[in-house]
């Protein structure tokens, strides 16, 4: 608010006890076109003079809290000197950078600038900052994310509020319903609430800057009007992806409880081999997100899984798939599903077979769990055969981009493993056995590379490794001694280990969104399959992929697919 110079009264503070007007200074002090520092109680002012009067503004630059009296005024406008964010003095309006800056009372009296500021309350902080997060969410502004974040921390809002206000804003946006961005989040969203304080931060904001680089500029999808009428599964295989969202709305709306909404997704899911397992993976997410942030950000989340799921590949249908296939429907997927664990079974014969299988080991794994595995041991033996794949993969191939093939092919195998597992748990029976021989398949299908090229000599299998040469995983990874990391993870107490890869996941050293999602999904799943499994090499598995180069193939295997279709008509091989 701006005052004249022909002012001579204060008038009534409206904000009674929480607000405090103090002297800057003589009104002559300054001359029209300057500025001065002032204090009022514990804040530092900008006070401003210009022909529209007298101005203040908070001193802090709200980019990063530089004093805006060391930058420039040019009329009503002045420019933070240090990164040449602008704002109008009259309003604090930012005229270019990310967000406004807060704006003061003033009154000249006798003479005297006085300037009032008001202390905010928590719901008057909160509700400025709500807007201005998904402000900065919408325009993919990493930095405002995270001020706004820190600064709603501050006032006590929880990670999980942030983060429902974050996915409000966003999945509507998602490209073809939730995916990585979704997946990545609610990894994120369980760092941050194992975390506590400012450490909460960086998890958070990781999270939020995953939902807003992949949803900025992009169009809401509309949502059609609940119909309890359809059939979830049915449309989802019908690929009638209006239907699967007006079903689940519809299930939604005649207040379904929600094991019976996430028995119809799992459903869904367990169908097919969605998307090399991605079905499955954004499925046990968006359940868990919901279990964070609340069952009534269902109607936000769910027709958005229910669309992905429609739009994912189903690989079952493809040709590569046939013989796997045909092998799986000769299996009794009842009786797998009602098979007994026998407590005594050991995974190591079943992962050694899975691991050098010339085909889809399909037969074998059906025969073990019958034989006492159970489905959760074969699930522990599809995770403990990806982490030895990870540990053994091959930097030679990685390292060339003319193969297609990496890293991100072997951890999905991981990761499925881990929502095949959550799955299973939460909704047992034929269904979800089947997603269990899926995920054995993939475990296969990861091999693709060894088999073409022949298995590393090189591998960091725990059993041959050297000592290490550090003794801190941390220093390890960062420096990429994928050796010592590997022999850290594997000596090292468990729960330390994850939180040690966890924090390295978090780093911003991943280049890209997609890997930085795998880094972080990776690592999440090696912690709960360690946990699961009692093995340390799924946190062995995830220290070597951390610690070791990536190369990121993503446009160069567009284009050298690309020029190869367009100039031969070949499809990219497998
Ligand atoms: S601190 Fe003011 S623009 Fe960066």
């Amino acid at each position: 608010m701006a005052a004249t110079d022909r002012d001579t009264t204060q008038t009534h503070d409206p904000t009674g006890d929480r607000s405090t007007t103090e002297s800057v200074g003589p009104a002559e002090n300054w001359s029209v076109g300057s500025m001065k520092m002032g204090q009022v109680a514990d804040r530092k002012v900008a006070v401003v003079r210009t022909e529209s009067g007298f101005h203040a503004l908070d001193n802090a630059c709200p980019h990063q809290g530089y004093g805006l009296t060391t930058g420039s005024l040019d009329g009503e406008r002045l420019t933070c000197q240090w990164h040449n964010w602008k704002f109008d003095v009259r309003t604090g309006q930012c005229l270019m950078g990310e967000e406004d800056v807060a704006c003061h009372r003033v009154d000249v009296v006798d003479g005297e600038v006085l300037v009032t500021v008001n202390r905010q309350t928590v719901d008057e902080q909160r509700a400025k900052l709500w807007p201005s997060l998904e402000r900065g969410i919408e325009a993919d502004y990493t930095g405002q994310i995270a001020r706004d974040s820190a600064r709603l921390l501050a006032t006590g809002t929880t990670p999980a509020e942030i983060m429902r206000s974050g996915l409000a804003h966003t999945a509507a946006k998602t490209d073809d319903g939730l995916g990585h961005e979704l997946a990545m989040a609610t990894d994120c969203l369980a760092l941050a609430e194992i975390r506590n304080g400012t450490d909460q931060a960086l998890p958070l904001v990781q999270g939020l800057a995953g939902l807003a680089e992949t949803t900025r500029d992009r169009p809401a999808r509309q949502l059609p009007d609940p119909d309890p009428s359809v059939s979830v599964p049915e449309a989802i295989e019908t690929e009638d992806a209006k239907g699967a969202m007006a079903g689940v709305l519809g299930l939604l709306d005649q207040g379904a409880d929600p094991a019976t909404v996430r028995h119809q997704l799992i459903d869904a899911a367990s169908a097919h081999h969605l998307s090399y397992g991605h079905g499955m993976i954004y499925t046990q997410k968006t359940f868990e997100m919901l279990d964070r942030i609340g069952w009534d950000s269902a109607p936000n989340l769910l027709p958005h899984l229910a669309a992905r799921l429609v739009w994912s590949t189903r690989e079952d249908t493809l040709p590569y798939m046939r013989k796997a296939m045909r092998s799986l429907a000769g299996v009794d997927l009842e009786s797998l599903a009602s098979a007994e664990a026998d407590q005594g079974w050991q995974p190591d014969g079943l992962v050694d077979v899975m691991l050098d299988a010339p085909a889809a080991p399909l037969d074998a794994a059906a025969a073990a769990v019958i034989d006492g595995a159970g489905i959760e041991g074969l699930l522990a033996a599809v995770s403990l055969g990806a982490s030895r794949r990870l540990l053994r993969h091959d930097l030679a191939i990685e390292l060339d981009s003319s193969d297609a093939f990496g890293w991100l092919d072997i951890t999905h195998a991981l990761t499925t493993a881990q929502a095949v597992r959550w799955a299973w748990q939460a909704d047992p029976g034929p269904h979800t056995a089947r997603a269990a021989l899926f995920a054995v398949w993939l475990l296969f299908d990861s091999g693709r590379s060894e088999r073409r090229n022949g298995i590393a000599a090189t591998g960091l299998e725990p059993d041959r490794l050297a000592p290490p040469a550090t003794d801190d995983l941390a220093t390890a990874v960062t420096f990429g001694d994928a050796s010592s990391a590997v022999a850290l993870a594997t000596a090292g107490q468990p729960d330390q280990v994850g939180d040690i890869l966890a924090q390295a996941s978090l780093g911003d050293g991943a280049g890209s969104f997609i890997v930085a999602a795998h880094l972080i999904k990776t690592t999440e799943a090696a912690r709960r399959e360690t946990a699961r499994t009692g093995s340390s090499l799924p946190l062995a598995a995830a220290a070597r992929f951390l610690a070791s180069p990536r190369v990121e193939r993503f446009v160069a295997a567009n284009v050298a697919e690309s020029v190869d279709f367009v100039t031969t008509g070949r499809p990219p091989g497998r």
